[in-house]
């Protein structure tokens, strides 16, 4: 079965202190448009006999594509006769399809563009399509594809998506303004809800605010339901649960529906529909039969309103966006997996991250000379805590005028190399608000090539922000990427104008502000009205805005130095498609428990919306965390994709070396057990690059036909290691409840306490000093447990693999994949991946440990995205490089009994040790036993073979 999609009943078609200022953002009541969507659907609710939509499909015009992968048809609504609107369903790829309406021959074009900035390129109809449509006469039409075992599903009733079953679908036509000669203006009759007219169709205001909006109306909404799917996630970005609560219907969690339109909203509240930074419109529905989703490509205002019809069965959507074309994809499954690479086929997986940028980073606005810096590079290492990167927020430059540095930081390069001498990083942040003034080199240029965003009157559009009167580059300007570009480059051009000459390669970027924050605009945004290159209104491309620029500056800093290598740059705004370009983090959080805890939702929801590089601000950005707070802060951070610490002007310094013991030997085994489990993320991240599963996998992700686990967000998988984590976010806490779906044993990451699962909890102790992680039985996990001060440093260094066996006493599996972590050789093959696997020896009790390469097995496919067997060598540059690294420890969790002898396959001896414990197979629990063997003469790059015999 692989999915459904049927345009059904068509007529349908198819901090007690510090908080938010609520006011100073719209309810779906202050946006006309969605006012409007939602009286609409209140109408429908409310009309006694069946809603039925005004639009319907003339069968005649139905014309199929020759492979009847793809038709188009004529389109229109009862209400407003003379206009056209046309259909276009498409079948690509995996069974995706992608539905288009668009208005025919309207007074102006809606905008059609946000999903080819999400795309990786324009996606090719499926070679054969199986489009079925069935005219169901009066009560409507349905459209049908797949093969089939489809129509078994259909037979059995079961739908999957349905689009405008509820007949909410609208698309307001372009008008003008002059009612007089104008037949299609909104009368008693043909109007959607009673006093249509007056609701802000040619001219709205907000607080002091008026947006004149030149075009009129052209908002869009539809409803598209999921009869079958009790669970719904995505569209992020929200500070809500992963399974989204109700916005509607009885009880709703929240009264406003999630709205999707990037703004600045510093010191968000813990829990609601707020929109925030980033938007993407990606919505998956879950049940424990399948898994289906939908990626509704718009980039201007969006709400989108959720219940559930029938509460454990079924969810309702209901998307009011203000402007564009109809431009949905629907991804049919029918498993999570699946789900994730459909999406990553079409909008491109995450970007292989450089290694070192997996490590510990240290924010702080600000440190304030160079010489800070560098005194917290050197505490770092007299506490011996591991570190990566250190960052400069926006008070290293000169009046904010960014890549201009101020007078504390005389020496930019120098302290770059000092900090670069071992091995770490920094971080520079350049926002997109350009100061005006002449003086400022990057503002002149921008506006001498007239790259400028500009207003509705063609003038350049002025604000304020940071560095006061500023204006914003017009990223959807083409010419501003060379441009953008030149000014990173470290290679001298001096007829190429200006460039960052005090910068080098190990200076990476932060964009922050660019959703964009406008301070003294509406909602601290842009306004509507103003205009983009190509002739678009801001209103039409806002969500796409920031990734603009995150795309820009990545690209720049890929190729600064003539010779591409993995960039990173952190961008607080994101879209659909953000994760071919890099990290993002949840913004301005506050120091407040529920923020700490509601972060990991939101992680985990940008993930499987397929940005997996993600984190929260560690200590939360606003306010000063009591050390509980900060220790438990660090668990979180540890195990999330992006870990940064960053804090607010206005707090206390807050780095972990600052405190006393116990807490601060606490964050420093916390620290190095982040980089001790390095090899996880990477590979964790070498498989979301390649197939786009996320690194940080929710409960219904590993077991998507387990319902009790469709709602836990605050417990998550990294990677496919078989590692589980539950982080404290509760003050006082001393123990905590992990949910273990299967029947297998789990072991305590750091005292090899079993736990036996199979849809149960069980309680697991969480000192501050320890945060529950446990190891799933058939796994085995690669560490590297020499602390450094750097990850660049482990380069080196031995490892230790963890074998976890599962309940049989004889199984268990792990990959590790590394390559040199910044540059791009591994896509010529310059990697290693390797697979880990115990299992029973032919001879009974013996276990045999081996590695294999994994390359040669998956025959190339998967190592990364388009290598082949026959471009890899396994004996590469990358493997000679670490050619001397072994596995000098290896450790058995759960052998039933004590070892006769450990041999190597040439029959060499080993050393090991046993400690007597539980074994994985029965029922005891207790700490597991524990065989330590102290291996020599293997490799990682190597086969090898390792004989326990029991
Ligand atoms: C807002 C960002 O969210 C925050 O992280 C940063 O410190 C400030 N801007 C100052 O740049």
């Amino acid at each position: 079965m692989r999915g459904i999609v049927v345009f059904g009943y068509l007529a349908a078609l198819v901090s007690p202190l510090l908080a938010v200022k609520p006011e100073d953002f719209k309810t779906c009541s202050q946006a006309a448009f969605c006012n409007r969507g939602r009286a609409l659907s209140a109408r429908a609710a409310a009309s006694k006999s069946p809603w039925i939509s005004p639009y319907s499909i003339n069968p005649t015009s139905l014309v199929f594509s020759p492979s009847k992968s793809s038709f188009t048809a004529a389109v229109k609504s009862s209400l407003y006769p003379e206009i056209k609107f046309e259909l276009q369903v498409d079948i690509l790829r995996d069974g995706v399809a992608r539905v288009r309406m668009d208005q025919v021959d309207g007074l102006r074009k809606r905008y059609d563009e946000a999903a080819s900035w999400a795309l990786l390129k324009e996606p090719a109809l499926k070679e054969e399509g199986q489009i079925v449509w069935t005219d169901q006469g009066k009560t409507g039409m349905k459209a049908v594809y797949d093969d089939v075992e489809l129509i078994t599903l259909i037979r059995s009733g079961r739908e999957e998506v349905v689009l405008n079953g509820r007949g909410l679908l609208h698309m307001e036509h372009f008008r003008t303004k002059t009612r007089a000669n104008h037949s299609q203006e909104p009368t008693p009759e043909n109007a959607w809800f009673e006093g249509e007219e007056e609701h802000g169709f040619w001219e709205e205001t907000f607080k002091s605010w008026t947006d004149s909006k030149p075009k009129g109306p052209e908002s869009l909404s539809l409803d598209i339901d999921f009869p079958n799917h009790p669970h719904v996630y995505g569209i992020p970005e929200h500070a809500a649960p992963l399974s989204l609560p109700s916005t509607t219907g009885p009880d709703p969690a929240y009264s406003e529906p999630y709205r999707l339109w990037n703004l600045d909203v510093y010191e968000y509240e813990s829990s609601s529909s707020m929109a925030l930074y980033g938007a993407i419109p990606v919505l998956h529905a879950h049940s424990t039969k399948s898994t289906v989703a939908v990626f509704n490509a718009l980039a201007s205002e969006t709400w989108v309103d959720i219940h559930h019809p029938t509460p454990d069965k079924s969810t309702a959507t209901h998307w009011i966006a203000e402007s564009g074309i109809l431009d949905l994809f629907i991804l049919p499954g029918p498993t999570p997996d699946a789900i994730f690479e459909q999406y990553a086929r079409f909008t491109g997986p995450t970007a292989l991250p450089a290694h070192w940028s997996l490590g510990h980073h240290q924010c702080r606005w600000n440190y304030i000379s160079s010489d800070d810096v560098r005194t917290v590079s050197r505490r770092f290492d007299e506490e011996e805590m591991p570190l990566d990167v250190i960052w400069l927020d926006i008070e290293y430059s000169q009046e904010h005028k960014y890549f201009i540095w101020g007078q504390s930081f005389p020496d930019p390069v120098q302290m770059a190399n000092d900090v670069a001498a071992i091995g770490r990083k920094m971080v520079v942040i350049v926002d997109p608000h350009l100061k005006r003034t002449s003086n400022y080199p990057v503002y002149a240029e921008a506006q001498e090539r007239g790259l400028l965003v500009k207003k509705s009157d063609g003038g350049e559009f002025e604000g304020w922000c940071w560095s006061g009167s500023s204006a914003w580059v017009d990223f959807f300007n083409p010419g501003s990427w060379t441009w953008w570009t030149k000014l990173f480059s470290l290679v001298d051009d001096p007829s190429a104008g200006w460039r960052w000459k005090d910068s080098t390669d190990t200076m990476f970027i932060w964009n922050d502000m660019n959703e964009p924050s406008v301070f003294n605009g509406p909602e601290i945004t842009m306004v509507k009205d103003n205009t983009h290159y190509g002739g678009w209104e801001h209103r039409d491309v806002h969500n796409v805005n920031g990734m603009l620029y995150h795309n820009a500056t990545t690209n720049a800093v890929m190729t600064r130095t003539g010779s591409p290598r993995r960039p990173f740059v952190l961008s607080r705004s994101f879209f659909a498609g953000s994760q071919r370009i890099g990290a993002i983090w949840t913004g301005d959080n506050m120091g407040t428990w529920e923020h700490m805890a509601v972060g990991i939702p939101m992680t985990l929801s940008v993930g499987i919306a397929g940005l997996t590089y993600a984190g929260s601000d560690v200590g939360g950005f606003f306010g000063n965390p009591d050390v509980e707070m900060l220790v438990r802060w660090y668990q979180v951070g540890a195990f999330a994709p992006f870990f940064r610490a960053h804090a607010h002007i206005d707090t206390k310094r807050r780095e972990p070396y600052l405190y006393d013991d116990p807490h601060k030997s606490i964050m420093r085994d916390i620290l190095r057990l982040r980089y001790s489990l390095l090899p996880v993320w990477y590979t964790a991240f070498r498989e979301a690059s390649v197939r786009g599963i996320p690194v940080l996998r929710p409960q219904y992700v590993v077991f998507p036909k387990d319902s009790r686990g469709f709602a836990l967000d605050q417990q998550y998988y990294l990677g496919a290691s078989g590692l589980l984590v539950k982080p404290v976010t509760t003050q006082g806490a001393t123990e905590t409840e992990v949910y273990l779906s299967d029947d297998q044993v789990y072991y305590d990451y750091f005292d090899s306490q079993i736990y036996r699962g199979g849809s149960k909890s069980v309680t697991v102790p969480a000192p501050l000093e320890k945060v529950p992680l446990l190891i799933r039985g058939g796994s085995i996990v690669p560490t590297r447990a020499r602390p450094r001060r750097s990850s660049p440093l482990m380069k080196k260094d031995p490892f230790t693999l963890k074998i976890a066996l599962d309940k049989t006493g004889f199984a268990a599996r792990g990959e590790l994949y590394l390559d040199d972590g910044e540059t791009y050789a591994h896509q010529q093959g310059e990697l290693i991946w390797r697979q880990f696997i115990a299992s029973k020896a032919e001879k009974k009790k013996v276990l045999a440990i081996r590695s294999v390469d994994l390359v040669s097995r998956a025959g190339g496919e998967g190592a990364v995205d388009g290598i082949t067997l026959s471009a890899y060598d396994r004996e590469n540059a990358f493997a000679r490089d670490i050619a001397d690294v072994t596995v000098e420890r290896i450790v058995v969790l759960g052998l039933e009994s004590r070892p006769k002898s450990v041999k190597l396959e040439n029959g060499k001896e080993l050393q090991w040790t046993f400690n007597e414990g539980s074994s994985a197979k029965g029922k005891k629990s207790g700490a597991a036993s524990l065989l330590t063997i102290k291996t020599r003469d293997v490799y990682i790059v190597e086969d090898w073979s390792i004989a326990v015999e029991l």
